[in-house]
């Protein structure tokens, strides 16, 4: 048996889609057909985020089903988008009877496949190695990835993807799911003993327990559904397509990203004015577009253990406030941006000294605390105006014309003072819908600021915050080799602009790894490009390098930013990755070769394209990149040199096909300028231009 959204109570013991206490009092729910719609275009949901359809982009039926004892009504929406190749689903559950439910699960979709011979590819990890891809063959039983941290997690995004086993990059069934949803998500795979699969996603049943009363009811979150038969490239390219295109929106939906420059691995909480305006100056030698202030400007913060919720300027390191910076930035022709955490509150903050009943935790039990903060209780109007008001305050203070949004810690201690003792199973849910109300409001009265939205780097990249901020920080780990498999991963399921990307310093704050500074930048421009260092500790051969890599990506970014990205060789199955972006057009393409390791006596290297037009000609050359004496003393005594010049002329076919040989990597002897110096971390980029 198939289902479209199963039920307690009626024979199917597989997992369920809804879990309900119903108004008479048993678990048993029975839903039968009453009504139907089809309509153009779709409704946006009420009180959350969702995608948005046009009535030329999409259709939508609505399937009304209903229990009769119960007096209970389940509908579930269908939205198919036709470019994009995806339906995006949700379900909402009335009540009409004099007593209330409980609803203590409700998944947003369930979809019945009538096979298993599949593989089920998750992205999990946890701070700093956010989205590792992981494949598992699903065999009988269950497979649960979920969130209960109170976001959508490092630790296992709500994407996934179903493939047959024999499923490549390139070719083959696929199957993926997405959700529309910041918070506690929850992905079943279900091998049935007759050999059929189940996929479930919707909020996670964790301490979820919703109180359903007379006439009330509850709307899902919305899952996002995808299928392709060209392989798991194919199912980016409908992901890619359908966030571009009905997740982000506004102003900067389509514009081209700005360069940035972020203070944080540069400064850290340490700055003053001085000390930003040197590295202000060097950002508009370098080419940046937009400097971004990080953690430390307001109240009394130092360090990370105070002032979060003071969101007032402190003035002993910025006399001239915000408004003064603002300027000197704009003065060199720059954008000027800062950092926030509002959902956040410290011990050690006027606010909680005013309000500590806004802070989350539980009457007679000591709250634990995450990087020294605490939640603020989002679930609560009061809280939620504050912030509005506070924020609205601070964006209108300076001409701030970019923001990054920031959310440092997990949920523990989970209580709302103003929720009665009997829907604490309402909190997580609650606090999520505040976010999505706030952040509604805030992007409103500041439409055209450019919003980023991080949590520890990428702890909550998901759809939902996308619908407000068109980019995330992918990462807190800017390491050029943890970078390829983290990027790798996120580009399963969201496109290249919507992830923020950085070239820091070497070695790694994070890894203490050295990698070549062109190698950080050709990881880097696979994304919003950023720097995250101190300019003005660079040699001067650095910085003439990173002014010509600005300038590349400036002349590229939209296809970088905007273009078709295909992983071409995966980093987690290759020692040698390769990723491609191609315009729509089919004119022009990207190709970033990346190398794990060198080998001793290596293989010959190919590359080879996709979708380049095949009876048409193409130039191919690599970009001119340079290595520095401290890179490779051994070939270069000092300073820097560029790398070999390699250009080619072949038909899109040959490329697509077979693919053409580069020029031999070093080998132990006979160093010359034909021969490509790779190294460790070593990497390239390919140029591929039609000719007319
Ligand atoms: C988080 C972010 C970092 C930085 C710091 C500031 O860790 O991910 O990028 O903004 O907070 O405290």
């Amino acid at each position: 048996m198939s289902a479209e959204y199963s039920t307690v109570g009626k024979g199917d013991y597989r997992e369920h889609a809804l879990e309900a206490v119903m108004p008479d009092g048993s678990y048993t729910a029975d839903f039968i057909y009453k009504d139907h719609l089809i309509y153009e275009g779709k409704n946006k949901l009420e009180n959350m985020p969702s995608a948005r359809g046009e009535k030329e982009a999409c259709e939508t039926l609505e399937i009304q089903l209903y229990d009769q004892v119960c007096d209970v009504t389940l509908t579930l929406y269908y939205t198919g988008f036709y470019k994009s190749n995806v339906i995006t689903r949700s379900s909402k559950i009335t009540n009409h009877h004099e007593n209330s439910m409980a609803i203590r699960k409700i998944m947003s979709m369930q979809l019945d496949l009538p096979q298993s011979d599949y593989d089920l590819v998750t992205f999990d990890g946890l701070w700093g190695r956010e989205r590792h891809k992981h494949i598992k063959p699903l065999s009988q039983g269950r497979f649960v990835v979920d969130s209960k941290t109170g976001v959508s997690s490092n630790r296992h995004n709500p994407f996934i993807m179903l493939k047959k086993r024999d499923a490549t990059e390139h070719y083959g069934d696929c199957y993926a799911s997405n959700l529309i949803y910041a918070g506690n998500h929850y992905e079943v795979a279900e091998v049935s003993p007759f050999g059929k699969t189940r996929i479930l996603s919707g909020i996670n049943p964790h301490c979820f327990d919703w109180k359903l009363g007379t006439n009330e009811t509850f709307q899902t979150p919305e899952a996002v559904l995808t299928f392709s038969d060209q392989g798991l490239n194919g199912i980016s390219q409908n992901m890619h397509h359908f966030v571009s295109n009905h997740i982000v929106r506004g102003s900067w939906a389509k514009k081209e990203r700005p360069v940035l420059l972020n203070n944080w691995e540069a400064t850290y909480f340490d700055f003053n004015e001085e000390k930003l305006e040197a590295l202000i100056q060097e950002a508009a030698h370098a080419g940046i577009e937009l400097f971004v202030l990080d953690d430390g400007w307001f109240g009394e913060r130092n360090g990370d253990n105070s002032s979060l919720g003071d969101w007032f300027v402190n003035t002993k390191k910025l006399p001239g406030g915000l408004g003064g910076l603002a300027k000197t930035v704009n003065d060199q022709g720059m954008m000027f941006g800062i950092w926030v955490e509002p959902e956040m509150i410290n011990h050690n903050s006027r606010l909680y000294e005013k309000h500590p009943e806004w802070a989350v935790q539980i009457p007679n039990r000591r709250p634990s605390q995450g990087r020294n903060q605490m939640v603020l209780d989002f679930t609560r109007q009061d809280v939620r105006d504050y912030i509005v008001e506070s924020l609205v305050k601070v964006f209108s203070s300076a001409n701030i014309e970019y923001v990054k949004w920031d959310m440092n810690r997990n949920f523990s201690d989970m209580f709302s003072l103003e929720l009665p003792r009997d829907r604490q199973g309402e909190f997580f849910h609650r606090y999520v819908l505040g976010v999505y109300e706030v952040l509604d409001q805030i992007t409103k009265v500041f439409p055209n600021i450019l919003f980023e939205s991080c949590s520890a780097g990428g702890n909550r990249f998901d759809l939902s915050l996308l619908c407000y901020m068109p980019q995330t920080w992918t990462s807190d780990n800017t390491d050029a080799l943890q970078r390829l498999y983290i990027q790798s991963g996120t580009s399963y399921g969201y496109p290249l602009s919507a992830m923020g990307a950085h070239v820091s310093a070497v070695p790694n704050h994070q890894t203490l790894r050295s990698t070549p500074i062109e190698t950080r930048f050709n990881v880097a421009m696979f994304g919003v490009l950023g720097y995250e260092l101190d300019l003005s500790k660079l040699s001067k051969g650095e910085k003439q390098i990173i002014k010509e890599q600005i300038a590349f990506y400036k002349k590229h970014r939209a296809l970088l930013q905007f273009g078709q990205f295909y992983r071409l060789d995966d980093i987690f199955d290759n020692n040698i990755a390769s990723w491609m972006v191609v315009s729509e057009d089919r004119k022009k393409g990207i190709l970033g070769l990346f190398q794990k390791l060198t080998n001793s006596s290596p293989a010959i290297d190919i590359i080879k394209t996709v979708e380049l037009r095949e009876d048409a000609i193409y130039t191919i050359s690599n970009r001119k990149q340079f290595i520095l004496a401290d890179e490779k003393q051994d070939l270069i005594k000092e300073g820097m040199k560029p790398v070999e010049t390699e250009c080619y002329e072949a038909y899109g076919d040959l490329l697509n096909r077979a693919g053409i040989k580069l020029s031999q990597q070093f080998c132990a002897s006979g160093y010359n300028e034909k021969i490509r110096v790779m190294n460790d971390f070593g990497s390239r980029a390919y140029i591929f231009e039609q000719k007319d």
